[in-house]
């Protein structure tokens, strides 16, 4: 191999000097080195189609060039600021998502990570309502912060314990292994009642909010039924809390047709986080509300963050923003999702191992079973499953509480072609799997 010294180089390094708890995709890790459009290339020069986009990041796919040449003019100007100074690229983009957010959401607070962006919202909704207790949801994540952790519901993702009082977890909208060993549409989505209960038996009867993601990610993209956010949200008015919205990754048009995978549901949520997808790569992430909401904040307290709306950063995300508006349209994550649905339904037919496939448009959830009667979770073919896709030149994601759930979310310039591609190399890297089952 080429670089064969370069990648020794790099994993050693790795190991030598980065924490041993980095979790490292594949048997060997894959240093990666380039990227171009809906590719990447490791250090040997292999080429990788790309279905996980860095966790579902690189929105409109790596080495953009009007994404480059925007990162490069802004460094060539100004590459910081801190939040003490106003600049052009930061309230343009502020008043850009603003006409992009559902209602009267308006009103940004920018921050370098997803995790950052989930505590702010707490806080935000603690300081407007007076009330301190969250409901989050078993299986969802919300980052790595002690807040983010706390909220997280898998206990594999809460290194060290949770820290932060006040955080109950409701049951989820988990259809294929219902909590409540119910099926739908018969269970008239009884799971959604459990969040009152929970409210009612474990906190002081008012909340500050309820935080979820519309699509559960790293818990394995467990899609709710169109109904339940909406029941969630009328309960969680009656006591007091705000709705929060984790768009982080399912924002941006991923969900096909809408901007924001809250709207799939028709539900106006009171705050929004938003990160991965927003800047193609560049760290930067964002809390939305209202301008009523957003007032609560004006004489709380002083507050700043060094990174947050970085220039680059959302030089970045203005240009993304434009190619989404032109091109990579939740219209079409929409068209290319449904065809890659499809796809995944034929292989489910082919495939036992796949117990179920479940997602919208551009964010697919394979969950891998050892037989589908039985549905007992088969995390060694996911592994297995996650290996051959690397040996086939494709790179998806894993997830789930009980590691089994592969996560199919590319870039969102994706086209028929890539689509095809994908499809057959999973059909090729499956046969291989099956076959060990
Ligand atoms: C839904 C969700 N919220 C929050 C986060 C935390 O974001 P970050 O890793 O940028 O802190 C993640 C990260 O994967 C996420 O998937």
């Amino acid at each position: 191999m080429m670089n064969n010294n370069k990648k020794q180089e790099i994993l050693g390094k790795q190991q030598k000097y980065l924490f041993p708890n980095h979790l490292l995709y594949y048997t060997t890790p894959l240093p990666l080195e380039r990227g171009e459009g809906m590719y990447v290339w490791d250090v040997d020069g292999r080429q990788y189609l790309d279905f996980f986009a860095g966790i579902l990041t690189t929105s409109v796919g790596h080495s953009r060039p009007e994404v480059n040449e925007a990162v490069r003019e802004q460094t060539e100007k100004l590459i910081h600021t801190s939040t003490l100074y106003p600049h052009e690229q930061y309230v343009n983009l502020a008043e850009k998502l603003a006409q992009i957010a559902p209602g009267d959401i308006s009103v940004s607070y920018f921050l370098p990570s997803g995790s950052a962006a989930n505590e702010t919202a707490v806080f935000l909704a603690q300081l407007h309502t007076g009330y301190q207790e969250i409901i989050a949801l078993r299986h969802g994540y919300s980052g790595r912060s002690s807040m983010g952790m706390t909220l997280t519901g898998q206990a594999s993702w809460r290194i060290g314990g949770t820290r932060i009082s006040g955080i109950k977890h409701a049951l989820n909208p988990y259809c294929y292994r219902c909590p409540l060993k119910m099926t739908y549409p018969s269970c008239g989505v009884a799971c959604a009642q459990d969040v009152e209960d929970t409210i009612r038996t474990t906190t002081s009867g008012r909340v500050a909010a309820f935080l979820a993601e519309p699509i559960q990610g790293v818990g394995g993209f467990i899609t709710a039924p169109p109904e339940y956010f909406k029941i969630v949200q009328d309960i969680v008015r009656q006591y007091g809390g705000l709705f929060i919205s984790d768009e982080v990754q399912t924002g941006f048009g991923r969900t096909g047709n809408k901007w924001w995978g809250i709207e799939q549901s028709d539900v106006q949520p009171d705050i929004m986080t938003m990160a991965k997808g927003i800047a193609n790569g560049f760290p930067l992430a964002n809390v939305m509300t209202t301008p009523e909401i957003a007032e609560s904040t004006r004489n709380a307290g002083l507050t700043i963050s060094t990174f947050g709306g970085n220039p680059v950063a959302c030089a970045a995300s203005l240009a993304v923003m434009d190619i989404l508006e032109e091109e990579a349209t939740p219209e079409n994550s929409a068209k290319m999702g449904q065809l890659l649905r499809d796809g995944l339904l034929n292989l489910q037919e082919k495939y036992p191992v796949i117990g179920d496939v479940r997602g919208m448009s551009l964010m697919q959830g394979l969950e891998l079973v050892k037989d589908p009667v039985s549905k007992e979770p088969a995390p060694d073919a996911a592994n297995h499953l996650l290996q051959s896709t690397q040996e086939q030149g494709l790179l998806i994601g894993k997830g789930g509480l009980y590691g089994n759930v592969m996560r199919i979310a590319p870039p969102l310039i994706t086209n028929e072609e890539h689509i095809e591609e994908a499809l057959q190399k999973l059909d090729r890297a499956l046969g291989d799997v099956q076959k060990a089952v």
